[in-house]
């Protein structure tokens, strides 16, 4: 279960729910869900400090990097950077990435390869906007998505990675994908990754799924068998609705 706070929470208000979200996952939950938290770059340091020193395995991620190593890139953050935070995970090509800031398939690609070089596992996003959904033909743009974002990897590079399917018309909207639809495109992923770097790497690989996750839908979505947990926005932001998800993955 990935949180993504977005921007989202002062540093105040960061280390009070990390504090209620360790309190949640250290009463019964410790090594039975892999849970990760997204905050502001500002948040990762002090999130994790509270994670750390409540000995809570809940592990840190950053929602964006660079792929250049350092230089004049002003207001940019270089995987090394995130590594030294404690980073474990950083998410890449989110579509609000894409949409506002112009971040195209070839970035994906570069910030993904940076990443697993630094030894940080990239969530790679993917998914159709409303009018790819409605006039076009949804599994072949993910699939040309995964192809971009998977360019030049080799299958050891490729264990790395997560992927997470977010339909840009169900992020934000409550308009959540069927599990049906939502499972049949995480197939769809997870059949291309076998294509791309064997039927191994495909099994093990984490397919999430995301847009408009919540409690009243969790279930039937990781009830899929190609959904193997949730990319959360909004329902992340409250440490009661958040624990009610890594719940529901028991
Ligand atoms: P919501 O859960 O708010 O729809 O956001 C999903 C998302 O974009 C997570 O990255």
């Amino acid at each position: 279960m990935v949180a993504n706070w977005k921007m989202n929470n002062t540093l105040g208000q960061s280390v009070v729910l990390a504090q209620e979200i360790s309190n949640r996952f250290n009463s019964g939950y410790e090594d039975k869900v892999d849970v990760v938290i997204c905050p502001p770059y500002i948040g990762i340091k002090p999130v994790k400090t509270v994670f750390d020193f409540d000995k809570c395995k809940i592990s840190l991620g950053a929602q964006n990097v660079f792929y250049e190593k350092s230089g004049a890139y002003t207001g940019e953050i270089s995987v090394e950077m995130l590594s030294e935070l404690g980073c474990m995970y950083c998410i890449v090509g989110h579509s609000e990435r894409r949409e506002y800031f112009g971040e195209t398939n070839n970035d994906v690609n570069r910030k993904a390869k940076a990443l697993i070089s630094g030894k940080i596992k990239p969530i790679i996003c993917v998914g159709e906007s409303l009018y790819v959904r409605e006039n076009a033909d949804p599994q072949a743009f993910v699939l040309a998505q995964i192809d971009a974002a998977f360019a030049g990897m080799d299958a050891f590079e490729a264990k790395e990675c997560c992927i997470a399917y977010e339909p840009v018309w169900a992020i934000g909207t409550g308009r959540t994908a069927t599990p049906e639809v939502a499972g049949e495109m995480c197939r769809s992923i997870r059949v291309k990754i076998a294509e791309l770097f064997g039927d191994d790497i495909a099994s093990n690989m984490r397919i999430l799924y995301g847009g408009s996750v919540n409690v009243g839908n969790i279930d039937a979505l990781i009830a899929q068998e190609d959904i193997d947990g949730a990319l959360i926005g909004n329902a992340s932001l409250q440490a009661d609705s958040f624990a009610s998800l890594f719940k529901a993955c028991l």
